[in-house]
């Protein structure tokens, strides 16, 4: 059976995005518009984001380094972009904001400061799996509802001592929203920590350390429509203060002589080395512009594009959706699937090079939870902002399409990937001078 569509209840871009209008080369010939179902990887810019940079650019110089005018106001700027983080995740006066690179780079600081063992669910992906292996690492399994889960997860916790329990916000691959408050009071009542993975939450979601009672959370700027370099870790300073600094060298110290250093309390402690401004603000402008934008229309827009994407995909043949949880019914803007008779790459493949769709295949750095959940790789499409209902309704004619056995070119694996033989697109010319300089 093929999808039935019909236009009803369009649903266009909440906000301007870089790229919206895109046009790229379809391999059979012409062009399109980009449609970008790949925001859980990498969420373009915010044109609030991309003002606030170009804002930045004519002043920006060295940030707690200098006296000249534009030092002072890049120092300010990249100062001010804590509070713009720290209001964005309504942190607590206990609570510090340290940027690093990504979600990754701040796990692994939380990591090396971590007085204990770290619990965490199998279902992570590897940015909360494996840092956690420098103290010890308790990995819980996840079983086929929340509940049984959360009660797996008591009985580690209770089994003996840990430090802290790391668990993700929202799954990167099947989009399933944990109860995170609950498990704050869970990991308190045991006498652990909590940090929660946002990087695939806070795009979706406003986080509210303080209503929650959540210790620690990292994020990443290129999910949160901020893809200047920069992410986060928040949390509570002790542990942060005690730790070694996470990169040793100038800006993370107080005084040094030729054999001893006394380090700076956090964030400084964790900061070495000039830090990037441009990243910290383009932060700061996604934070502050999505506070501004009202999180229920968010939230209610991207139910209706991810419900109208499963309606559609349960009418073709072939297509079965991923989930973790039989009982769980929150997600945010991700849809995994796989198709029969097809492998991964090659839907994506055929997607990109016929209908000029950008989705993500494999196993989404999350190599445990696709074993468990008895796969080898699937496809997934995630929306944000920019995503419109025709996106939608294109994505899962293109499928339909795939089904029906109507693809118009012939694809081949080499190395592991799946590409169309011949490929006809130009991708040198379009790469343009930026990426020629580089060669
Ligand atoms: N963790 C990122 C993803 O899920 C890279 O695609």
């Amino acid at each position: 059976m093929t999808a039935v569509l019909t236009a009803e209840c369009a649903l266009t871009p909440i906000a301007n995005v870089s790229g919206c209008d895109l046009q790229v080369p379809l391999v059979q010939g012409g062009t399109c518009t980009y449609a970008n179902f790949d925001y859980a990887a990498s969420a373009p810019a915010l044109a609030q984001v991309t003002d606030r940079v170009n804002t930045v650019l004519p002043f920006y110089a060295s940030v707690h380094r200098g006296a000249g005018y534009a030092s002072r106001l890049s120092t300010d700027c990249y100062e001010g972009a804590r509070e713009s983080v720290a209001r964005f995740v309504k942190a607590t006066d206990d609570q510090v904001v340290v940027f690093t690179r990504n979600t990754t780079d701040s796990l692994n600081l939380l990591a090396s400061c971590v007085p204990g063992d770290t619990v965490v669910l199998d279902l992570e992906h590897h940015a909360n799996l494996l840092p956690w292996n420098k103290n010890g690492r308790r990995v819980v399994p996840t079983a086929d509802t929340i509940e049984e889960t959360i009660r797996n997860l008591v009985a580690e916790l209770c089994s003996k001592p840990a430090a802290l329990l790391s668990v993700t916000g929202a799954s990167n691959v099947t989009g399933e929203v944990l109860p995170i408050a609950r498990l704050a009071r869970i990991a308190h009542q045991c006498g652990a920590r909590i940090c929660v993975d946002a990087a695939q939450l806070a795009p979706h979601r406003r986080i509210d350390l303080a209503a929650w009672d959540v210790d620690y959370i990292a994020f990443s700027g290129h999910k949160l429509y901020a893809p200047f370099g920069a992410g986060v870790l928040v949390g509570r300073r002790d542990w942060l203060d005690n730790a070694d600094p996470h990169l040793i060298g100038g800006g993370a110290v107080k005084a040094v002589t030729t054999t001893s250093a006394e380090w700076a309390p956090a964030p400084q402690r964790h900061e070495a080395g000039s830090p990037n401004v441009l990243g910290a603000a383009a932060l700061a402008a996604a934070c502050d512009a999505l506070c501004a934008l009202d999180n229920e229309v968010v939230r209610q827009r991207e139910e209706d594009l991810c419900a109208r994407l499963r309606t559609g995909l349960d009418c073709i043949d072939g297509v079965e959706q991923v989930k973790i949880w039989n009982d769980s019914d929150d997600c945010v803007g991700i849809v995994t699937f796989t198709v029969d008779g097809f492998e991964a790459g090659e839907v994506a493949a055929y997607l990109s090079a016929e209908h000029g769709i950008g989705v993500r295949d494999g196993r989404f750095c999350a190599h445990p939870l696709i074993a468990k959940l008895g796969r080898t790789a699937a496809v997934r499409a995630s929306v944000g902002l920019g995503t419109s209902s025709a996106d939608v309704d294109r994505l899962i004619a293109a499928l339909a399409q795939l089904v029906a056995g109507r693809r118009t070119w012939r694809y081949e694996k080499t190395g592991g990937h799946w590409n169309p033989s011949p490929e006809t697109r130009d991708f040198e010319s379009a790469r343009g001078n930026g990426s020629s300089a580089c060669v």
